[in-house]
């Protein structure tokens, strides 16, 4: 059985920009409360016309020009995003169709802040047992449309974005070892109280907006980092003094900080974005990821660990020899 291999990255952020200082003008925050509880400074937003398939689509061609990959190539295209274009069909067919790419299989995966590791552990299976020999996993969110701006407690963490990793099969190490839970219990800590079954309208501030127990979810958060770097360790033949980068799920840099302590590593080796970008959900591993690689600090042969937690919860980490 082949392994699968991160073969090409990319992403891409939306031009409008708004700073902690904008948001000071329109809700009773500040610039200092954001970045202490949060280290959030700024987040990308994306214009009216811009929707979560643009994004990803765009995020998808610069990791097949990164892979040196045609798209006629691609056998599968995996999706993870909680704001999807439409009902259906699901913004991977939105995106097949976009990429003038016809019957590979094409699919959405929800699973909230964790939906990144989610689709790639997919993905990986495909690879492994021969379903698919080149695969598109792309995280893609605009969680701009599901804030509620008056509410101070969600509207300062989030932001827009996509990212996307093309898979390829190795003989080689590549995707080494992945972990994926939820548990259904923490439902109403971290939601959006409606959906189409339950009467979602837009008009609804109670229904169709983000709602969360934030000091919940935090301590949460932080109490799962320990099974999560257990986990992505554990049988792997690998020891957490290998690892070169860290590569979390960029919701808050105290629990990023506090993952890195988990894996015994200096924050220098922590891929931190969550400054930038706050909180693109599905769409901030990979956002991370592609800007690390692109800077040159992620190099190829290097071990990287991916770690994501979110609405559910769902929860899950991935050892890659990239
Ligand atoms: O990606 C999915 C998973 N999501 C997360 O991991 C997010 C997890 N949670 C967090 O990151 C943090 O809990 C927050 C950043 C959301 C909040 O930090 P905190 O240290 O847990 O603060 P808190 O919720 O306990 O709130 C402290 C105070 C409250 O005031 P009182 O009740 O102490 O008077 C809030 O009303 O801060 C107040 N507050 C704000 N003040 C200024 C809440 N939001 C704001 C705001 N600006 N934007």
């Amino acid at each position: 059985m082949p392994n699968s291999r991160i073969a090409g990255t990319g992403s891409y952020l939306p031009e409008k920009v708004i700073t902690n200082q904008d948001l000071e003008k329109i809700m009773d925050t500040s610039d200092e409360w954001i970045r202490e509880r949060s280290g959030i400074k700024r987040r990308h937003v994306a214009a009216d016309d811009e929707s979560s398939a643009d994004m990803g689509l765009y995020a998808a061609r610069k990791a097949l020009d990164a892979a040196g990959i045609d798209a006629t190539d691609l056998d599968l295209i995996v999706v993870a995003t909680t704001t999807p274009d439409k009902v259906f069909p699901s913004t991977a067919c939105i995106i097949q169709r976009r990429l003038d790419i016809h019957e590979c299989p094409a699919f959405d995966v929800h699973a909230a802040c964790a939906g990144f590791v989610y689709a790639l552990d997919v993905a990986d299976r495909f690879i492994r047992t021969g379903g698919a020999t080149t695969a598109l996993v792309i995280g893609t969110e605009t969680y701009s449309r599901i804030l509620d701006w008056e509410d101070r407690s969600t509207a300062v963490l989030f932001g827009d974005g996509a990212g996307a990793v093309v898979l390829q099969p190795t003989e080689e190490e590549g995707i080494i070892r992945t972990a994926i839970h939820a548990d259904g219990k923490f439902e109403d800590l971290l939601h959006v109280p409606k959906g189409i079954s339950t009467g979602y309208s837009p008009e609804d501030p109670e229904g169709a907006y983000i709602q969360m127990k934030g000091h919940a979810v935090f301590k949460k958060a932080v109490a799962t980092l320990d099974s999560m770097a257990r986990e992505a360790l554990e049988h792997s033949g690998h020891g957490a003094d290998e690892i070169d980068w860290l590569v979390p799920h960029q919701a808050n840099l105290r629990i990023i900080a506090a993952a890195a302590k988990k894996f015994n590593l200096p924050m220098d080796r922590v891929v931190v974005t969550v400054d930038e970008h706050a909180n693109t959900s599905s769409a901030s591993i990979p956002l991370a990821l592609d800007v690390a690689v692109r800077d040159g600090r992620i190099k190829r042969g290097e071990l990287l660990l991916f770690e994501a937690f979110g609405a559910g919860f769902t929860w899950g980490s991935t050892l890659v020899r990239f």
